[in-house]
């Protein structure tokens, strides 16, 4: 795993859009995996300004997002769905058929996971897959436990979870229990994969990582060392070793 520590979050973001944007001009056919939350959006903000400013073009480039909440349909705002037209692909040039975010609202979600699931085999695949990390050590929204799935599935959200989620929501409560997430094994599969983390609240998981050389399931981000092309894009709020 390379780790790259920069100074804080607005430099980690410009960090993971020159790798994005070099990747892109590399193959305008490339298929990027893409995750939601707090940490990616200025990566998107400045991806969206070098679209602006000509340097890439989305029109052949396919994505796939990680997860998605069960039960939030794509217009409802708090959705991963949402989330991306506003961040990122209601300001580029990507055609909405080349974009895949889990359907929430799936009215067989065994039978649908399985499709998402084929749509990533027969896209050739992942060639860049985005990651943030949850403070309990999940990634997409893989959660510690006892056993991981391999391939996109439905998963109940951990109670830390929820509640590291609630910031989103009106409370708690209005949080969506379940998620549909790409599995641990579908990330792995990706040619290569980029993890930001930035902040305070993910030194310890950060630490965690970089510390223990151990795999465990009870730590779903430990499962990238297992992958042999990891970079790791850190703030100094979220690292506590040596730069
Ligand atoms: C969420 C998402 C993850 C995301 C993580 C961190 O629960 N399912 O894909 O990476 O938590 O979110 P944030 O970037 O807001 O800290």
């Amino acid at each position: 795993m390379k780790l790259i520590v920069e100074k804080d979050y607005e430099e980690l973001s410009r960090r993971a859009s020159e790798i994005l944007v070099k990747e892109i001009q590399d193959n305008h056919e490339i298929v990027l995996g893409l995750a939601t939350g707090s940490t990616p959006k200025r990566m998107y903000e400045l991806l969206i300004e070098e679209y602006k400013k000509g340097s890439i073009d989305f029109s052949e480039v396919q994505t796939f997002n990680l997860d998605e909440y069960i039960g939030l349909s794509e217009d409802n705002p708090k959705s991963y769905n949402y989330y991306m037209q506003e961040n990122l692909f209601n300001h580029i040039n990507i055609i909405p058929e080349n974009t895949h975010i889990p359907n929430g609202k799936a009215m067989n979600l065994e039978s649908y996971c399985k499709e998402y699931e084929d749509s990533i085999k027969r896209a050739g695949g992942i060639d860049v897959q985005i990651l943030g990390i949850g403070t309990d050590g999940h990634i997409g929204f893989n959660e510690p436990a006892n056993e991981l799935e391999a391939e996109t599935c439905v998963v109940n959200l951990s109670e830390s979870t929820i509640k590291a989620n609630s910031r989103f929501f009106a409370s708690d409560v209005m949080v969506p229990r379940e998620a549909i997430t790409m599995g641990v094994g579908s990330i792995l599969k990706a040619k290569k994969i980029i993890l930001l983390a930035n902040g305070e609240k993910k030194r310890n998981v950060i630490k965690d990582l970089l510390e223990k050389p151990i795999i465990s399931t009870h730590l779903p981000v430990s499962l990238l060392r297992l992958h042999p092309n990891v970079t790791i894009i850190v703030d100094e709020e979220a690292y506590e070793g040596e730069k």
